[in-house]
């Protein structure tokens, strides 16, 4: 899929950061080998990370894009090797201190955006006050899912835009079928914010998903603490690989999954509304960016 928007003409953010090193290292290599188009890797800097950013280094990649707190030391290594660094942030201060450690880029992520949420502002507020506070290009991410959206985020200043929950329904993306259908069915109600609801594998991550009998279970009890929610520590699937799924595990499903896939966490942004066709990555970004040029080329004014 990077490699995709790549050669379509978009930028590529490769999420290797959760893979074992040996199989971080190989699929960064065949990204690299599928297109000659620059892209970032994605590290999630709350995790250990040196070997995994040397490994860039190594393999000259033209940016990472780090995520989940702050790490100067992180940037001070990319920096020092040459790479740029796409920096993700929540608010307006924490861009700022991105910026002052040697950021090249801000990531704007609204809390309308699905998968984890590091912020809880929404993008509509947090791209303007963001753009206003550094001197650095920002991208806009969260609930952003088509050419209208990308034009908007423009019109408030952000200089691209950082799709997530639309490239979900593109044939390149390896997702189990009935998560890919409950995107495309799912209304702009159906995701919804939790502090902690599927915090096994992963806590004190914040996230947004899709509603499902694990969130309804969940509700229906009084939205206990972890510890106390029902069938807690449940098998209710395995990875491809034979590894259960525990229900509230963090875990995106992917196609080989087997179970009940749909009580699974089903990561999605408000934007989902728009997400209604499974098209290629190639055509997805190819409709955003002509879509958002006709917004902008039709604003009408006010008066
Ligand atoms: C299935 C899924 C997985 C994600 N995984 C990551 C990740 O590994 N690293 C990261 O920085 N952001 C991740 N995100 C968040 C995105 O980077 C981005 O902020 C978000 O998708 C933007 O909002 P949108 O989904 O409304 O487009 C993920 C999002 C989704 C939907």
């Amino acid at each position: 899929m990077v490699a995709a928007v790549c050669d379509a003409g978009g930028y590529g953010v490769l999420p290797l950061w959760h893979k074992p090193i040996e199989a971080f290292e190989a699929d960064l290599a065949r990204t690299q080998s599928l297109s000659d188009r620059n892209f970032a890797v994605n590290i999630n800097v709350a995790n250990p990370y040196k070997d995994q950013l040397q490994i860039c280094i190594d393999h000259k990649v033209h940016a990472v894009s780090l995520f989940w707190g702050i790490e100067r030391e992180a940037i001070d290594m990319a920096k020092s090797a040459g790479l740029n660094v796409l920096y993700s942030v929540g608010n307006a201060a924490e861009a700022q201190a991105a910026e002052q450690a040697g950021a090249d880029v801000i990531v704007a992520q609204g809390w309308e955006a699905g998968g984890h949420v590091w912020g809880q502002v929404s993008t509509m507020a947090l791209i303007p006050a963001v753009v206003d506070t550094v001197n650095i290009p920002v991208i806009a991410a969260g609930g952003i899912a088509d050419g209208r959206a990308m034009a908007a985020a423009l019109m408030l200043g952000a200089s691209g835009v950082w799709v997530g929950t639309r490239f979900l329904a593109s044939y390149e993306a390896t997702i189990h079928d009935t998560y890919r259908q409950r995107i495309l069915d799912a209304p702009e109600d159906q995701t919804e914010w939790y502090y902690e609801l599927y915090d096994v594998s992963w806590p004190d991550a914040p996230h947004r998903a899709l509603k499902n009998a694990t969130s309804q279970g969940w509700h229906r009890t009084g939205a206990p603490k972890p510890g106390q929610r029902p069938n807690e520590g449940q098998i209710i699937g395995h990875r491809p690989n034979g590894d259960p799924v525990e229900r509230y595990q963090s875990y995106t499903p992917i196609t080989g999954t087997t179970g009940d896939v749909d009580a699974m966490s089903l990561w999605s942004g408000q934007g989902v509304a728009q997400v209604r066709q499974v098209m290629s990555a190639a055509e997805i970004v190819d409709e955003i960016y002509r879509d958002a040029e006709t917004a902008l080329n039709n604003g009408r004014s006010i008066l």
